[in-house]
């Protein structure tokens, strides 16, 4: 068990591995999406320019995938916790669905984007609620400054969003909990080489992510029969 007592502050770290058990398929593993489809085809700045439409069919696909998802044992233990420890946890998540925000999990920072969002790709407006799948077929739809309306995803090779605020709270914590992630993307990778030293920092998940080394504490198994029973509040 991992006690936290009143004066810790607990950043948590999620990748795709907690989603895994809500059915939503991980980037690397055995059915992984990077093992059908190319990153470069679909994923990047580079393939929008080059086939806008190839890119909404790949979103569109996962949008409906994720639609269908309902949110886990894991995704329920880490609401659970911001209940007992309000604002000293941060969430930050790799995954773009919305499980945690659906398991009650109120304020969630998706460094990589959400997938039930879309904005446009010329102008400045904000990211809207977007849960429509889109006909390769059709033109891709546009924003009135004349813009393409593109997935809010950060690509291979964008900066992912909310930095400042990850930098804050990894500077800020005591203890560091990494969940279902390979620990090969970065920079969500180095977070533990960051905080390691002055916090308790604590992997959760089946296999080794590529990081192991920088953890302090592993508890291998699911997210699901693993978090709720992981930790104790003092
Ligand atoms: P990966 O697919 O690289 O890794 C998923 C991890 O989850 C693996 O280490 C598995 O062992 C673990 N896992 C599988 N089932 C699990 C379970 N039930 N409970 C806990 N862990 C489990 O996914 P990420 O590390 O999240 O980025 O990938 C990082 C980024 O790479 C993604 O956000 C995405 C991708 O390209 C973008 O799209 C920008």
């Amino acid at each position: 068990m991992v006690a936290i007592g009143p004066a810790d502050r607990v950043f948590i770290l999620t990748g795709a591995g907690i989603s895994a058990e809500s059915g939503i398929p991980t980037f690397r593993g055995v059915n992984g999406l990077w093992r059908s489809y190319r990153i470069e085809e679909v994923a990047s700045p580079h393939a929008w320019r080059r086939d806008p439409r190839l890119v909404w069919e790949f979103y569109s696909m996962r949008r409906c995938a994720a639609s269908a998802a309902k949110p886990n044992r894991g995704h329920h233990a880490l609401a659970r916790m911001e209940e007992s420890l309000h604002d000293r946890l941060f969430l930050c998540t790799q995954n773009v669905d919305n499980l945690h925000e659906q398991a009650g999990s109120s304020r969630v920072v998706h460094m990589h984007g959400e997938l039930f969002k879309s904005r446009c790709d010329r102008c400045n407006s904000a990211p809207f609620e977007d849960s429509a799948t889109y006909d390769p077929q059709r033109a891709v739809p546009r924003c009135g400054c004349g813009g393409q309306i593109r997935p809010h995803i950060c690509w291979f090779g964008e900066v992912p969003y909310g930095l400042d605020r990850i930098a804050s709270a990894l500077d800020g914590c005591t203890v560091f909990v990494a969940i279902g992630t390979s620990g090969v993307v970065e920079p969500a990778a180095s977070f533990v080489a960051r905080v390691r030293g002055r916090a308790r920092t604590i992997y959760v998940g089946p296999e080794e992510p590529a990081n192991t080394l920088a953890f302090s504490e592993c508890h291998w198994g699911k997210a699901g029969d693993v978090l709720p029973n992981l930790f104790r509040f003092e």
